[in-house]
């Protein structure tokens, strides 16, 4: 169906933005301004707040890029098929790293307090997430390109099945050569004069 599949590209994207976007600025944004606040305290107290505040984004994302991915991955199925080696091959490395990813994720944020060397941990999550999504795009080239591949094949069959017919149904309409043409039947130029044969009524042997 056209509106959900729609729909649930959109999820998948959303909920990566929100994902990898979260994550981008704790990791990287955050940290710069938490250093304005001297009170060492309050500052982990910011932290812990803004982390809190990330996790109730992420895990409604979480469910949404698992739903969603699964659905386009059902959907896509059969275009994958169409070169496995290719398409496979990608889509297994988005799967298992975007798992991965999602992993680690649910783990940093487990329980109240941060984990050791948790900034660490959240760039290099931010890494792997970058790489999924470069893996989604390929993926997507690849699946598109597969499909394109497809059709100019199935036409490329076709024009050669209309070119056959086309070739065998004017082989059966050429001009027949003039000597394989039966003449015309005209009147002949001089017209034939019925000859009226009369009786000669002289005696035979007269001079
Ligand atoms: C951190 C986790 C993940 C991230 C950041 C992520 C991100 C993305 C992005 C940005 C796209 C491109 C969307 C588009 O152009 O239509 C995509 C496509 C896709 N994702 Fe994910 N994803 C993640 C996890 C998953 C999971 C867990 C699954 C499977 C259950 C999945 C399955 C798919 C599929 C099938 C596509 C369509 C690719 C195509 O166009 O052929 N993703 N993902």
């Amino acid at each position: 169906m056209a509106i959900l599949d729609v729909l649930m590209r959109y999820l998948h994207i959303l909920s990566a933005v929100l994902a990898v976007g979260g994550a981008f600025f704790l990791a990287v944004l955050l940290p710069g301004s938490l250093r304005l606040i001297d009170d060492v305290a309050r500052r982990d107290e910011v932290l812990l707040k803004v982390r809190r505040a990330y996790k109730m984004t992420v895990h409604p994302a979480i469910l949404g890029l698992l739903v969603s991915g699964a659905y386009n991955t059902v959907r896509l199925w059969p275009t994958y098929k169409l070169n496995p080696a290719r398409n496979h091959g990608l889509w297994g490395p988005h799967l298992l790293l975007g798992l991965l990813a999602i992993g680690i994720s649910l783990w940093l944020l487990a329980g109240r307090t941060l984990r050791a060397n948790h900034r660490t941990w959240l760039k290099a999550n931010v890494g792997l997430m970058f790489v999924v999504i470069l893996l989604a795009s390929a993926l997507r080239w690849v699946r598109l390109n597969t499909v394109a591949e497809a059709h100019a094949k199935e036409t490329a069959g076709l024009r050669s099945q209309i070119d056959q017919l086309n070739a065998a149904a004017g082989a059966a309409a050429a001009p027949v050569s003039p000597t394989a043409i039966p003449a015309p039947l005209t009147a002949p130029a001089v017209p034939v004069v019925p000859t009226l044969v009369v009786p000669s009524t002289q005696p035979a042997g007269a001079p």
